[in-house]
C-alpha cells in the first residue's frame, strides 16, 4: 500500500460547488429513473407511492449521501483507502476485504451497465438511420441482445466512458455533466410536452397520479419504494465517496445531498411524464426494464407524429443519463488504483476499462448470464458495499465524519445525526440486503 497515509497533494478536485453537485446528479440519474420509477409509480399506488418514496429518499437516501460524501472528503480518498485507514487505526483485521467490496460492487455495476448502454447506442444509431421502425420489436431486441452483435456496441459504451474518465475529474467528468445534464433536462421537457399533447395521454397521467391509497396497506409498496430510494441516489459505498473526495472544502455536503436527491427525483418524475402518457396514448402497456425502452417505446415513436426525430432525441437523452452514471462507475475503481499504487490516471483508466471490457463480453452475448450477474451485483455485492461503508463511517469514524459534515456549515449538525445513522440507517442497509434476497431484487 504505497502512499496510503499521505494525502496526495495533487489530487484533482471539482472546480466548483455546482460542478460537484451536477456530477452527483449525473451519477444518480440513470436507468433506474427511466425504466423503473415510472413503472413502480403506476403499479404501486400512483401518487400514493410518492409518500413512501419521498419519505425514504429524504430520510434515508440523503443520509446515505451525506455519509458517503463526508467519508470521501474527510479522507480525500475513495472507499478503498478510507476503509483501510479506519481499520488500521482500530487495529482491525479484514481491511483489504472490507475495502475492496464497495469497489468490486461498483465495477460490477459498470460491467452490466455497459451492456445496456451498448443496446441504447445501437437504438440511437438505428433511429438516426431510420432502420429502427416498422418491424417486430420483440424479435429485433431478442435477436440482438445476447448475441455477438451486441459486442461492438458494448465495447463502444466502455470506450466512451474511458475517454471521459481519461480526461480527468474537471476536464472529463465535470465538463460532461455540465453539458449532458442540462441538455437531458431540456430534451425531457420537450418530450413531456409532446407526450402530454397526444390524444389519449390523460389515461397515462391518471395511471401515474390517481392515488390508490390501498397500495399503502401493501407492504410490497413500501419495500419497492425503499429499494428505489437507495438505488436511485446511487448508494454503493464507492462512486459517491469518490465524488465526495473531489468536493472542495466550501461545498456544503448536507445541501449537496438534498439537491442530489431532489433533482434525481425530479428527473424520475419527468421521465415518467414523458414516457407513460405516450405509451397510453397509443394503447400500449407500460412495462418495466429493458422491454419498456427497447420494445414498447420504439412502437410509440413509430406511431407518433415526428416520432423519428423525437426518438433520436430520446435515445440521446438516455445515453446522457447512462454515460453520466457510467463515468462514476469507472472513476471508482480508477481512483482506487491511482491512490494505492504509483500508476497514473491514464494507465489506470486504460487498464480498468480494458478489464471491464473483457468481462462485458460473456455477459453481452448471454442473456441468462447477464441476468444472473446483474442480480448478484444489484442484490448482493453492491448493497453489501453500501452497508460496509455506512457501518465503517458511522461506527468507527463518527467524530471525524461529523466534523467533516459540519466543516462548511454555519449551523452545525448535532450528534443526533450519528445516533440516527447508527440505529436507523445502518440497520436499514442490512434490511435492504435481506429484502433484496427475499424479493429477488428491490433496487
Ligand atoms: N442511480 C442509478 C440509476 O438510477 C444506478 C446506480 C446505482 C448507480 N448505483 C450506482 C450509478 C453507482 C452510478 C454509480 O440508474
Amino acid at each position: 500500500m504505497k502512499g496510503e497515509n499521505e494525502n496526495t497533494p495533487k489530487r484533482e478536485l471539482f472546480t466548483s460547488k455546482f460542478g460537484f453537485i451536477i456530477s452527483c446528479i449525473g451519477a444518480a440519474v440513470g436507468l433506474g429513473n427511466i425504466w423503473m420509477f415510472s413503472y413502480r409509480l403506476g403499479t404501486y399506488g400512483g401518487a400514493a407511492f410518492l409518500i413512501p418514496y419521498f419519505l425514504f429518499v429524504f430520510l434515508l437516501g440523503t443520509t446515505g449521501l451525506i455519509i458517503e460524501f463526508s467519508f470521501g472528503r474527510s479522507h480525500r480518498a475513495g472507499s478503498l483507502v478510507g476503509i483501510q485507514r479506519v481499520f488500521k487505526s482500530h487495529n482491525l483485521r479484514g481491511a483489504k476485504i472490507a475495502g475492496f467490496i464497495p469497489v468490486l460492487g461498483l465495477t460490477g455495476i459498470l460491467i452490466f451497465y455497459s451492456v445496456v448502454i451498448g443496446w441504447i447506442l445501437k437504438y440511437f444509431y438505428m433511429s438516426i438511420t431510420g432502420d429502427l421502425f416498422h418491424q417486430d420489436y420483440v424479435e429485433l431486441f431478442n435477436s440482438f441482445s445476447g448475441s455477438t452483435e451486441a459486442i461492438p456496441w458494448t465495447l463502444l459504451a466502455v470506450l466512451i466512458t474511458l475517454i471521459i474518465v481519461l480526461s480527468g475529474v474537471a476536464k472529463g467528468i465535470e465538463k460532461l455533466n455540465k453539458i449532458a445534464i442540462p441538455v437531458l433536462m431540456f430534451i425531457f421537457l420537450l418530450m413531456i410536452v409532446r407526450s402530454l399533447t397526444l390524444e389519449g395521454s390523460m389515461k397515462g397521467v391518471e395511471y401515474l397520479l390517481k392515488p390508490k391509497w390501498s397500495a399503502l396497506m401493501n407492504i410490497e409498496t413500501w419495500i419497492m419504494a425503499l429499494g428505489q430510494a437507495f438505488f436511485t441516489v446511487s448508494l454503493t459505498g464507492c462512486a459517491l465517496v469518490v465524488y465526495g473526495s473531489y468536493a472542495n472544502d466550501k461545498s456544503e455536503l448536507v445541501s449537496a445531498s438534498f439537491n442530489t436527491a431532489l433533482y434525481d427525483s425530479i428527473a424520475a418524475l419527468m421521465a415518467a411524464f414523458m414516457i407513460i402518457p405516450a405509451v397510453f396514448a397509443f394503447g400500449l402497456d407500460p412495462a418495466a426494464g429493458p422491454s419498456l425502452l427497447f420494445i414498447t417505446l420504439p412502437k410509440v415513436f413509430e406511431l407518433m407524429p415526428y416520432g423519428h426525430i423525437l426518438s433520436i432525441l430520446f435515445f440521446l437523452s438516455i445515453i446522457f443519463a447512462s454515460i453520466t452514471s457510467s463515468v462514476s462507475m469507472l472513476e471508482g475503481p480508477v481512483e482506487s488504483v491511482i491512490s494505492t499504487t504509483r500508476i497514473k490516471r491514464k494507465k489506470a483508466t486504460i487498464v480498468i476499462a480494458l478489464l471491464a471490457a473483457l468481462l462485458t463480453i460473456p455477459i453481452a452475448i448471454d442473456n441468462s448470464l447477464f441476468e444472473k450477474f446483474t442480480d448478484f451485483i444489484t442484490i448482493i455485492l453492491s448493497p453489501i458495499g453500501a452497508m460496509v461503508l455506512a457501518f465503517v463511517a458511522v461506527f468507527l469514524y463518527s467524530d471525524k465524519l461529523l466534523a467533516e459534515i459540519n466543516k462548511s456549515r454555519t449551523k452545525p449538525i448535532g450528534l443526533w445525526f450519528i445516533t440516527y445513522a447508527k440505529i436507523v440507517f445502518v440497520p436499514v442497509t442490512v434490511l435492504i440486503i435481506i429484502l433484496g434476497i427475499i424479493f429477488g431484487g428491490i433496487g
